[in-house]
């Protein structure tokens, strides 16, 4: 079976503002200049920037992605943004229950199913988030959690072309801290065996699920070596091109 090709992607959360565009355009030039990634790339800016940022990428290999939408594709909803808008905005794809959107705004995984199922509708590719917090892996409940929150958040016509898993424990995210390899090798071929009992085995080995967590360029390379990891979801690292490129580069052919 073939491997998935690596998602490397950057998620800037509320971070960055037009004149950030320099970082993307930076970063677009680094791998114009390396055909040897073999990995797809995307940034994922606060939504006031994604049409500018898509605009100035066309014909670039640098994708663009949003960072949440809402589960409908329009209405009263003060202050949201459907899928929908995100496409016609330049974006690909979007992340959908990101830890800090299940904890800040009460996220369930059926609202993050719902989301995931929006993205779909208009043609994203749905990056799930899923991943326990700090006690509960003391209690030795990650793997229960996660299969619970995978279950739960992922929608029906989920498949390799239109889903991409994200593994990122909560204690990890901002913090400097990352699970053994170990660790992440045991909770990626966890989900690898829940998405087979759901999709099948053939779907299933197509799916890319991305490690998130402290991602830096210098732990990249051995969590990116890891057994069923397929890519980095980072946030930190890769506001900068210089450090977003030094995880990217992972994928370069040496
Ligand atoms: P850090 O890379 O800053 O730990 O954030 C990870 C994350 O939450 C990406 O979505």
């Amino acid at each position: 079976m073939t491997k998935p090709r690596p998602l490397v992607a950057g998620n800037w959360k509320m971070n960055g503002a037009r004149a950030s565009w320099k970082e993307a355009e930076s970063l677009a030039g680094l791998l114009a200049a390396d055909p040897e990634v073999r990995a797809d790339v995307m940034l994922c800016p606060p939504t006031t920037l994604i049409a500018e940022f898509a605009q100035g990428l066309k014909g670039s290999e640098l994708l663009v992605g949003g960072q949440d939408c809402h589960g409908e594709s329009s209405g009263a909803h003060t202050g949201d943004i459907s899928a929908g808008m995100l496409a016609d905005a330049g974006a690909t794809a979007v992340i959908v229950g990101h830890s800090e959107r299940r904890a800040d705004h009460g996220e369930t995984s059926e609202d993050v199913r719902i989301k995931a199922a929006a993205a779909h509708k208009s043609e994203l590719l749905a990056i799930i988030c899923v991943g326990e917090t700090e006690t509960e892996r003391k209690q030795g409940e990650a793997l229960n959690v996660v299969g619970t929150q995978l279950s739960g958040s992922l929608p029906e016509k989920a498949q390799a072309g239109n889903t991409v898993i994200a593994y990122e424990p909560v204690w990890a995210i901002g913090t400097g801290l990352t699970p053994t390899l170990d660790d992440v090798g045991e909770m990626h071929r966890h989900i690898r065996s829940e998405l087979k009992g759901k999709l099948g085995e053939a779907e299933a080995a197509g799916i890319r699920i991305l490690y998130g967590g402290s991602v830096k360029p210098v732990n990249a390379a051995e969590l990116m070596a890891v057994t069923d990891v397929n890519g980095a979801l980072v946030g930190g690292a890769s506001l900068k091109a210089e450090d977003f490129w030094g995880i990217v580069s992972v994928y370069a052919e040496k």
